[in-house]
């Protein structure tokens, strides 16, 4: 079974990243055949500064490579090393309704938030489309808000098959129920566009200060609290077992509680969860060739995959003689 996923490099990845996203595709790797990448085409929808674009990519993949990311037990690149894909993503633009890519929430949302809406933000389900189409990938793991890419993907893999003969495996996206969605500080999903995030690989006075801003209710101390309700007690389950988290419950609803000092534990807790990976960041950190050499290595093994997928395309498409 071939399971793809790819992340944006647009800043350092946070909890919610990690839950949501890195943590299930890090399991996936002793069961399936793993394709992760880094996906720098999309993110110049949002950076537009070169050097920090760069910089963000290996920061990224050494992240990736801490956190437990093998390349020998999977594929991982950076996008833009696979010059397939954006060939690919001219063929599949032709057989892309408008309208499919006007009804995406992403690029509707974007544009209301003000963002001067681009090509390149409009076109983007269609590069998202060729990175999955292009490996013939199966499972694809997204959180909720990229459903709807991959079933735009799916779309244009139908269109194109009906088209042109079957060509491409269509896939399905698979979101990880119990942590859908990770709060943020505020409560609202942790997104870096909020300012709401928990970086995973930031020291402990600034996860200290992070964890304070935690906003909580006002109820004092001597009352009964809900954890079903409170903000602090949804980002404690990411890192508490289920005993603990029974415990904590208990704590919440007789009188006493201070928020304060679940704050404390939380950050000691926080800390122990991603001290493992750092000292293996700080060694990569230290030694950039090494990530960069991963990652040649990676695009050759992706490249081997994508070039008959894009040779069969071409075939089917006419644009051989
Ligand atoms: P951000 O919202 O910070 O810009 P991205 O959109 O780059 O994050 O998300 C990268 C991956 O991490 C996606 O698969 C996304 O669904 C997942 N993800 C991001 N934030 C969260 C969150 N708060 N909870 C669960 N998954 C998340
Ligand atoms: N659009 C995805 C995001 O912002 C990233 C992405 C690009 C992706 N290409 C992909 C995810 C292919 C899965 C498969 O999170």
């Amino acid at each position: 079974m071939r399971v793809l996923s790819g992340i944006q490099p647009s800043g350092d990845f946070h909890i919610g990243n990690y839950f949501g996203m890195m943590k299930p595709m890090l399991e996936y790797q002793e069961t399936a055949d793993l394709f992760v990448f880094i996906v720098n085409y999309h993110a110049l929808t949002s950076v537009d500064d070169g050097a920090t674009l760069s910089a963000n990519t290996l920061n990224a993949a050494m992240d990736w490579l801490a956190l437990g990311l093998d390349p020998e037990k999977c594929t991982f690149y950076v996008q833009s090393d696979i010059p397939e894909v954006t060939e690919l993503t001219w063929i599949l633009s032709n057989v892309t309704p408008m309208g499919l890519l006007e009804r995406c929430h992403s690029y509707k949302d974007k544009t209301a938030k003000g963002i001067k809406p681009n090509h390149g933000l409009f076109a983007y389900p269609v590069l998202m489309a060729a990175d999955i189409l292009l490996y013939q990938a199966e499972i694809i793991p997204v959180g909720r808000d990229q459903i709807q890419h991959v079933e735009v993907t799916r779309d244009i893999a139908i269109k194109f098959n009906n088209t042109y003969g079957d060509t491409f495996v269509l896939p399905d996206y698979q979101v990880e129920e119990t942590v859908a969605v990770v709060p943020g500080l505020d409560g609202q999903k942790m997104s870096k566009s909020y300012d709401n995030t928990i970086e995973i690989f930031i020291s402990k006075k600034q996860l200290k200060t992070k964890v304070m801003r935690i906003v909580t209710d006002s109820t004092p101390v001597e009352e009964p609290k809900n954890p079903d309700t409170c903000n602090l007690f949804a980002i404690c389950k990411l890192f508490y077992s289920k005993d603990e988290l029974r415990d904590l419950r208990e704590r919440y609803l007789k009188p006493g509680l201070k928020y304060a000092d679940v704050k404390k534990d939380l950050v000691e807790r926080i800390s122990n969860y991603f001290a493992p990976f750092r000292e293996r960041r700080e060694e990569l950190a230290a030694n950039p060739d090494v990530v960069r050499k991963i990652l040649r290595r990676g695009a050759e093994k992706a490249r081997d995959i994508a070039a008959p997928t894009l040779k069969m395309t071409r075939e089917r498409t006419g644009l051989v003689y």
